[in-house]
């Protein structure tokens, strides 16, 4: 495996990262949401691997990455309006929408359903990288399956060392939490998964959005939904802002997650971190956060304060619900 931290003149990662991708083999790759573990999305080997090398399960379907919108298109067998809409909207951005399968997708990136992700993520590597290729490439989160996902390459190589192919270095994901899905297979628009594209502003362009609502179990279609889907390793518990205060003191073996107004750049080192207290922020640094305080020695338990209950917090809301056994 080879990893690129800067631009050297005789050899261009992007190109050799499109030329790898060409020839079936699997590359991480930085978006705005998270990183992508990517395989061309028309080769059944290349994206069996995938699979091999997060250890995820067969029936989790991959959301597929193209350039632009002519690009996202060829992946799908239909192309409504609605969608056409959206991605004028927030594209490249992140907005996944499921729609039919094309043909040049396999049905192994979609798990064998009939419908297929795809969106346009905003991230000039990602983009280069995309226009290089030209196809669609199929990525999930570049994570061991279940366990946190991946804001820098270093996460990647931590989780999956010498699985990937190559490691496209883009930094810190600027976003940092991955992409709301939207299904337009469904009668009204449907969100499968909060994200950086809010509920209010899909409304905005579609009128009627439902969200995928309950518990989280029995939802066959999108199995990210399910809980302790971004779990760390250390037991992590959440509680409401209003139980701060009954929390045992001082323990120490608990790292504690609290919302703090003064935060702006959490670096966990003592047994508090304090999490900015906007969506924005507080999104771009949880799973860092979560990833640094698990690998802190000693850590049994991490505790983590819940923003409020407000529509601008639900994504942050949503994974540390799935992070922790509040989520099952
Ligand atoms: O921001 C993101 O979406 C990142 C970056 C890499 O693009 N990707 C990502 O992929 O989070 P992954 O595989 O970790 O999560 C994809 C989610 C899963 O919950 C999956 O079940 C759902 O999207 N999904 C994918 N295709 C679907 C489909 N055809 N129907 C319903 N849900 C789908
Ligand atoms: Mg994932």
């Amino acid at each position: 495996m080879v990893s690129s931290t800067s631009y050297m003149p005789e050899y261009d990662p992007i190109a050799w990262a499109a030329h790898l991708l060409r020839t079936g083999r699997i590359v991480a790759f930085p978006t705005e949401t998270v990183y992508g573990l990517g395989a061309d999305a028309a080769n059944a080997h290349a994206v069996a691997r995938i699979f091999e090398a997060k250890g995820r399960p067969a029936v989790n379907p991959l959301i597929v990455h193209a350039a632009h919108i002519e690009a996202a298109r060829r992946c799908v067998a239909a192309w409504p309006e609605s969608a056409q809409r959206l991605a004028e909207r927030f594209w490249p951005g992140p907005l996944t929408l499921v729609l039919p399968r094309g043909p040049g997708v396999v049905g192994r990136a979609t798990a064998g359903g009939p419908t297929v992700g795809v969106r346009v993520p905003d991230h000039p590597l990602a983009l280069k990288m995309l226009r290089h290729f030209g196809g669609g490439v199929a990525a999930p989160s570049a994570n061991r399956s279940n366990h946190v996902s991946p804001t820098t390459a270093q996460h990647v190589r931590e989780d999956l060392g010498d699985a990937v192919d190559f490691i496209l270095d883009g930094g810190p994901c600027r976003v940092g939490i991955e992409s709301t899905v939207l299904s337009l297979a469904t009668p009204v628009p449907t969100v499968l998964r909060p994200g950086g594209v809010s509920v209010e502003q899909l409304r905005a362009v579609l009128g009627e959005v439902r969200i995928r609502g309950g518990s989280d179990m029995g939802v066959a279609d999108s199995p990210g939904r399910q809980s302790r889907h971004y779990a760390p390793r250390a037991r992590a518990v959440a509680f409401e802002a209003r139980d701060r205060c009954r929390l045992p003191a001082d323990r120490p073996n608990v790292a504690l997650m609290v919302l703090d107004p003064q935060a702006a750049e959490p670096r966990p080192g003592g047994q508090v971190t304090a999490m900015p207290h906007e969506p924005e922020g507080y999104a771009r640094h949880f799973y860092r956060v979560l990833r640094d305080l698990d690998s802190l020695p000693g850590i049994a338990e991490i505790q983590i304060e819940l923003p409020p209950d407000e529509p601008r917090w639900a994504a942050v809301r949503d994974r540390i619900q799935r992070a922790t056994s509040l989520g099952t």
